[in-house]
This record gives structure tokens, sequence and C-alpha cells, in this order.
């Protein structure tokens, strides 16, 4: 499993110091809490202090006190290793701050899932000798652990298949994509299968190579136009209908 990096806001999280040059100089603290298991026991608070882009000191609350990096840190963290308020605090943190937040995360956030839009389109048709490419992509789902395979006729395929990694979309959701070299054979079934945890059952598309999913949505847009159509005519002569039978026609 991954590190988990949260950012965690205190009231003063960021000082800039802006003196002297005009470029200025930057200088920031840094709250994270790291951790990598669901019951959080090697939860750890870490606080990073910086001078432009030089962790200068570090407090880890394992440790339970400043550790200096740079030679100004080390003097740092022995004049702050002195009070021993601050480092109580700190060290509470990893309890009140980063435990906490993480549950109150995991119940936002990673035990939610999100199923994927699986979409299944031809990249090449096959001409002579060469093969026909289909494509498989999942998009919008969450979390990242996914699985994406191909069935000829029932059957794994595993040659000639190439897939990306899992993508971030840099909001919490990701996509993958599938791409599958064949050569086609008449009455043959393929189809892209989906596992996620957002699904008890595997997702499965079928491809239909007799038409592609664009002249489809194109014919179901021309059906609607068409039976939209009919109604409008039909309501059209039944209010002339009605209108003509209530007028009195004289003969001359
Ligand atoms: C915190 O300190 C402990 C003990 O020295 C160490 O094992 C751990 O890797 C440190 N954690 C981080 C995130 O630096």
């Amino acid at each position: 499993m991954s590190l988990l990096k949260l950012l965690i806001f205190p009231p003063i999280l960021m000082l800039s110091a802006f003196i002297g040059t005009a470029d200025g100089y930057y200088e920031y603290r840094m709250d994270e809490c790291v951790y990598s298991t669901s019951d959080y026991s090697d939860m750890v608070y870490l606080v990073s202090m910086s001078f432009n882009k030089v962790v200068e000191l570090q407090f880890n609350s394992t440790e339970g006190k400043f550790v200096g990096v740079t030679e100004d840190g080390v003097k740092q963290a022995e004049r702050l290793n002195k009070d021993q308020n601050l480092l109580q605090g700190l060290k509470a943190s990893v309890d009140t701050v980063c435990r906490n937040n993480a549950q109150n995360n995991d119940l936002a956030v990673r035990d939610k899932t999100v199923l994927p839009k699986v979409k299944l389109s031809s990249v090449k048709q096959a001409e002579g000798n060469h093969p026909a490419v289909l494509m498989c992509s999942a998009y919008e789902f969450y979390p990242k652990k996914i699985s994406v395979s191909w069935l000829r006729d029932g059957k794994l395929m595993t040659s000639d298949v190439t897939s990306t990694m899992e993508m971030a979309n840099g909001n919490w959701y990701y996509q993958i994509h599938s791409q599958l070299e064949y050569t086609p054979k008449s009455g043959e079934k393929i189809s892209c299968v989906v596992e996620h945890a957002s699904s008890p059952q595997p997702i499965v598309k079928d491809w239909n190579p007799s038409m592609p999913e664009s002249e489809r949505n194109k014919i179901a847009i021309g059906s609607s136009g068409l039976v939209l159509g009919i109604i409008i005519a039909a309501a059209g002569l039944i209010y002339y209908k009605k209108k003509s039978s209530g007028r009195i026609l004289v003969p001359n």
C-alpha cells in the first residue's frame, strides 16, 4: 500500500518573508500525516520547516523532538527542543489532528467507490493483412485499483493487449485505456471486461462489429426525430379536423 500523505492546515502554516531582493525569500512549514495502514497504527505527524527549497529541520511525532537537517536547522532544533510544552502539543497532534482527520477523510473519501464509465470503440478496422484495433476505456472511477481484460468467445485474450497505467484525473478520479489488436473472424464475440471495487459483478461491454456506436447514435437520433415529427403532424391534423368540423359551411 502506498503512503497516504495528507496536508493539514493549522492556523499558521506558511510564513513568507520578503526581505531585501525583489525575488524575496520563502520560509514555510509543512504539516503532514503519513500512514499506510487502515488502523492508523503507523501514523506519523511530520512537521517540516523549510527556507526556500531546503528543509532545515523536522519534527517527527515518533521521535518526539525536532531534528536539524542543515547547520542552521540543528541550532533551531536545539532551541525548540527546550520547549517541553511545544513538544508535548506537537506529539499529541498525531491523535488530535492526524488520526482524527484520517478517520473523517476515510468516511468521506477512502471507503467510497465510484463506478467507471466504460467505452468500447474501434481505433482501426481490419484491412488486408493488418489487424483491427479496439480500444476499451474506463473513465471517472475511484479508487485506482482496476482490471481491464478482453474475452474472445468467453476466453481470456492475452496476446496483443496493451494497457496504460491508471491515470489520475487530478480530481480524485482515474482513467485507464486498453488496446486490443486482433484479426476479426465472423461470428465471434469480443468483449471488454472491467473489474472494479464499485461493482460486485464484472462490467462487460460486447463489441458489435456490424455497427459502430456513432452509427447507432445517428440512427437513434434520426428515429426519435421521425417519431417526434409524426406526433406533431398527427396533433396538427387532429386540431385541423376539429376546427373544420365546428365550422358551418354555407353553400353558395
Ligand atoms: C519518523 O521517525 C521514525 C523513527 O525514527 C522513522 O522510522 C520514520 O520513518 C519517520 N517518519 C517519517 C515520515 O519521516
